[in-house]
């Protein structure tokens, strides 16, 4: 396109049923803000939208497993996940949600004028019911075989593993995700976007207009499925969480969830248009604004044709004019998962690692699933912090900044005749702009920041190479020339690594004393073109501020910490995982009446010598005082049980183990970690018997 007027910047709305992990920041959120940085930061006018995803099966299910409400849920996550991308440092203009009454009332009308326009079709049709809750199937509330790719735990509505969408009756041998009954087909109304009456336009428009400039991931994945033909795809559910579907004739039933999400990102617009005072329809309508939607490869369909194939039924909107999605980032390994606990939770980085935002953004930019899924280790994470961020960022700017200090107390020196060095030195730096622009227009954020990497390599390479440190000695005219550029570098450092690096940036320009700004301010003095343009970034005679550092070393306790509680979550989803026991035989009512079970309280408690398992016990059961032999020492040391409230089997035979009687037994269970912990009885009498009931 022409060289824009505006940006429209949208990042995937996230499904409020769980705090962000760092797979959806180093898919979506991090580069949408890095390029959203970049072009505010080159004079770009920009609207960079996103909000909570607060309607789907997700929210529904996530409330049945709390005992909550959806509306409960969605307040609870809404706030986190909004608070979390303030302190991560994502600047977006708005952060909406899609309960907010602007976004039904966007989204009704959407649908009406569709409707008016004679653009669905409206068709009963049998769809996947569950007899026995009542409700019908769709989505993530049934699971089944995908018709495409085999993988056995597709959802209703799309397949995690070949990202493919199709209809609920789709699916091979389905069952509800809610009983886990096989479902029964049941007449309802729905209706339908036909897809298949958009096809031509898609295929010009994605086969033919965006083969070269779209990620060849996605431009593969649009291909394929308009190769395999287009269906209609029903745009309504029969659901009680959601959009009223506005017609009268429509009871109970809702917007399909990937019907109104996406509007989200135009109700998102208007709420911050009419909070700045713009007009929300430039950045929709106008045909100089480029669009550009960040998501991860499973939302590729809904964004490149079923929402696009809504704006051009629709009419009056522009389409995007790109999609950079990007592949998944793993967790050591495995898929992320937020019904398994396998993430690495942003509140809970915060937390663990603060005023260190800068140092995920780095490791996520550094290993950004770009090209191919891609895979998060906290090894990794520190070995980047401290051989790359410490080691060549912080170490040159420390370097520039104390011998400023101690040479010239702080003030940049006028510089004499520079060497052929210091001109391609000079040179060089000016190029950096460029080179790293275009690397970010072209959505590759990784190649980048390498580039950023490489001014800072060129700035310790100079400074080896040009030895002020020896020079001084010698010759004090020529040191006031190096450290000038030196300075120099380091200012354009400040100034290119802010889409990248904002607290650090931030920082940089107040150790520079170039900026007193806000870290999320997105002006400063000198601006982008101005690190080419500009004879100099930072004048002779200019006062710098003291030395602070940049980084700082991650050791390796902090990475045990967390490598501890990842190992934790694994042994809790194994132990999740574990084949419950089968049933035993029957007894009879009267086999279970004969046994006397007791509270009791372990009075004393001692290691038998020389075995691993064993513990003699004192119980006070209430009838007596005896002795009973445990094999709970792996679990627990003798002083940890001593005073214990346990449950005991009172009259079993006694048996003799290591030469002691044993009178009783202490009923125990199992922690998901395999540790042994006692049925605790509470605050029951000892004494009291178990009845039975
Ligand atoms: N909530 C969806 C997800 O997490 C993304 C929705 S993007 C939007 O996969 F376009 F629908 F907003
Ligand atoms: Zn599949």
């Amino acid at each position: 396109m022409n060289t824009p007027k505006r940006y429209t910047i949208t990042a995937a709305l996230p499904y409020t049923n769980g705090p962000i992990h760092i797979g959806h920041l180093a898919g979506v959120y991090v580069p949408a803000d890095i390029y959203a940085r970049y072009l505010r930061l080159t004079g770009n006018d920009v609207a960079f939208i996103c909000g909570s995803d607060e309607h789907g099966v997700p929210i529904t299910i996530r409330a049945k497993k709390e005992g909550v409400s959806p509306q409960d849920i969605v307040d609870k996550y809404h706030k986190i996940i909004k608070q979390s991308f303030i302190d991560f440092g994502i600047t977006f203009d708005n952060y909406s949600r899609t309960t907010a009454k602007i976004h039904h009332e966007t989204a009704s009308e959407f649908f009406t004028t569709l409707y008016n326009k004679g653009e669905f079709i409206e068709e009963v049709t049998e769809q996947l019911y569950d007899a026995e809750a009542k409700q019908f199937l769709a989505d993530r509330f049934v699971i089944g075989t995908c018709p495409k790719c085999g993988n056995e735990e597709s959802y209703g509505d799309q397949c995690e593993v070949c990202g493919t969408s199709h209809n609920a009756t789709d699916l091979i041998n389905p069952k509800s995700a809610i009983t886990g009954a096989t479902p029964t087909l049941k007449k309802t109304k729905h209706w339908f976007l036909p897809l298949d009456k958009h096809e031509a336009f898609l295929k010009e428009w994605i086969l033919v207009g965006h083969k070269k400039d779209w990620k060849s991931n996605v431009y593969g994945q649009c291909k394929s499925w308009i190769d395999d033909g287009l269906r209609p795809r029903a745009v309504t559910r029969d659901l009680d969480w959601g959009i009223p579907v506005p017609l009268d004739d429509a009871e109970g039933k809702v917007l399909y969830v990937w019907f109104d999400a996406p509007i989200g990102y135009i109700s998102a617009t208007k709420e911050w248009a009419k909070r700045v005072g713009k007009d929300w329809k430039l950045y929709w309508k106008d045909k100089d604004t480029k669009l550009v939607h960040f998501i991860g490869k499973d939302n590729i369909v809904f964004h490149c044709i079923i929402f696009p194939a809504m704006l051009k039924a629709e009419g009056s909107y522009i389409l995007p004019d790109n999609v950079p999605a990007n592949e998944f980032l793993n967790l050591a390994d495995s898929k992320f998962s937020t019904s398994k606990n396998w993430a690495v939770w942003l509140p809970d980085y915060l937390q663990d690692f603060p005023n260190q935002q800068d140092v995920l953004r780095y490791t996520l930019t550094a290993n950004a699933p770009e090209t191919k899924d891609n895979n998060f280790t906290w090894k990794d994470f520190q070995a980047r912090n401290n051989n790359e961020l410490v080691a060549i960022f912080g170490n040159f700017i420390n370097r520039v900044v104390v011998l400023t200090h101690k040479y010239y107390n702080g003030i940049v020196p006028t510089p004499n005749e520079f060497t052929k060095v210091d001109e391609e030195t000079l040179a060089k730096l000016k190029a950096y702009p460029t080179l790293i622009s275009s690397s970010i227009e072209r959505y590759r954020f990784r190649e980048a920041l390498g580039e950023l990497m490489n001014l800072a390599r060129l700035g310790n390479k100079y400074l080896a190479d040009e030895e002020p440190w020896k020079v001084i000695k010698t010759d004090e005219a020529r040191v006031q020339t190096i450290m000038y550029v030196a300075l120099q570098i380091s200012s354009a450092l400040a100034i290119l690594s802010e889409p990248f690096l904002p607290f650090t940036s931030h920082k940089l320009k107040k150790i520079l004393n170039v900026s007193s700004s806000a870290p999320d301010s997105y002006r400063n003095e000198n601006n982008w073109e101005d690190v080419s343009n500009k004879e100099t970034l930072l004048s002779a005679g200019h006062q710098i501020a003291k030395a602070e550092l940049l980084f700082s070393k991650i050791e390796d306790k902090e990475i045990q910490v967390q490598l501890d509680k990842l190992e934790a979550t694994k042994k809790v989803n194994e132990a999740d995982n574990k084949v419950t026991e089968p049933q035993k035989d029957t007894i009879t009512f009267d086999d279970f009446k004969k046994l006397d079970i007791r509270v009791g309280t372990i009075l004393d408690a001692k290691k038998i010598p020389k075995t691993n398992k064993l513990l003699v016990l004192k119980v006070d059961t209430g009838i007596d005082v005896r002795i009973i032999v445990s094999g709970i020492a792996e679990s627990f040391t003798a002083d940890e049980v001593i005073g214990k409230r346990v449950t005991v089997l009172v009259n079993l035979a006694p048996r003799t183990l290591r030469g002691i009687e044993s009178e009783g037994m202490i009923l125990m269970t199992e922690t998901p970690e395999g540790k042994l912990v006692f049925v605790n009885p509470g605050n029951i009498k000892v004494g009291n018997g178990f009845k039975i009931s």
